[in-house]
């Protein structure tokens, strides 16, 4: 038979942060793809279908806030066991690390960006052990590796630390056919960034990425193409920042 790389027919793919730059992005490249797509936002399922727009194929929609733990065990009785599970959903407050009120968006940053993680593949890893397969795409950052381009502190380590877990992961999850990965993004034209001073002509490819440009490697990970990678950041950064 004719190897795809990138066929997601009857496969089941569930995209947080859909209502987000990348996971619109990531979610329509699937649903062309095949796949049928399980869309969570914190945002309300109008906002996500709105942002989202047009899709190939069966498509569910689901407002969660993925930092709760209850609330993910209950979209997880929702949605039902997945194929793939991609973590697009994350906040990068811009709060100054030495202001008083800083505490606040550290707790919620972590809350989000780590908790949120945790919660998701807590819910939806044992399902893809017992099929004896899975993919989870996790979301790191530039600012993982060097700290950020224009984010805080509190940004950089919440995504250093999916760095390490998206190792971890990987580790347990190839017996079984589960992949894990991450994809560490530089500058992408999201709203995460609008009024943020990311001025495109400073970068060494002169523009920001369009959230198609990741959405792509969600694409790859999830379909047969990307079944022997595991346990790997893939850089999309537009040579931002090398290592
Ligand atoms: N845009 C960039 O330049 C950039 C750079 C590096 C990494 N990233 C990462 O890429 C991923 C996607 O980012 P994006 O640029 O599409 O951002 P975005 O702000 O456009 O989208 C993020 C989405 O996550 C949702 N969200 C926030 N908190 C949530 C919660 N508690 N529960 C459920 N949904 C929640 C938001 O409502 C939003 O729709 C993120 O993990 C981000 O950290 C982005």
């Amino acid at each position: 038979m004719e190897f795809r790389p990138t066929d997601l027919s009857g496969r089941k793919i569930l995209i947080t942060g859909a209502a987000g730059g990348i996971g619109a992005a990531s979610a329509r490249i699937c649903s062309a793809h095949g796949a049928e797509v399980a869309l969570v936002d914190i945002a309300d399922v109008d906002t996500i279908r709105r942002t989202v727009g047009e899709l190939s194929g069966p498509a569910t929609f689901h407002s969660c806030d993925t930092s709760q733990k209850e609330a993910v065990r209950r979209l997880s009785e929702a949605t039902g066991p997945v194929y793939g599970l991609v973590d697009c959903a994350a906040i990068c407050p811009p709060d100054d690390w030495l202001d008083d009120s800083w505490d606040e968006a550290l707790e919620r940053t972590i809350e989000v960006n780590i908790k949120g993680p945790a919660n998701l593949t807590r819910a939806y890893y044992p399902k893809m052990v017992e099929q004896g397969e899975g993919r989870i795409v996790l979301f790191g950052s530039v600012a993982g590796w060097m700290g950020g381009l224009r984010s805080g502190p509190h940004y950089a380590f919440t995504k250093g630390g999916i760095h390490a877990f998206t190792r971890w992961l990987a580790q347990r999850g190839a017996p079984h056919n589960v992949t894990v990965n991450a994809i560490a993004p530089g500058p992408i034209d999201t709203p995460m960034i609008y009024g943020r001073g990311y001025e495109a002509e400073t970068y060494p490819m002169k523009r920001l990425a369009a959230p198609e440009e990741v959405g792509s490697f969600v694409l790859l990970l999830c379909g047969p193409g990307g079944g022997f990678a595991s346990g790997a950041i893939f850089d999309v950064n537009g040579a931002t920042h090398l290592r």
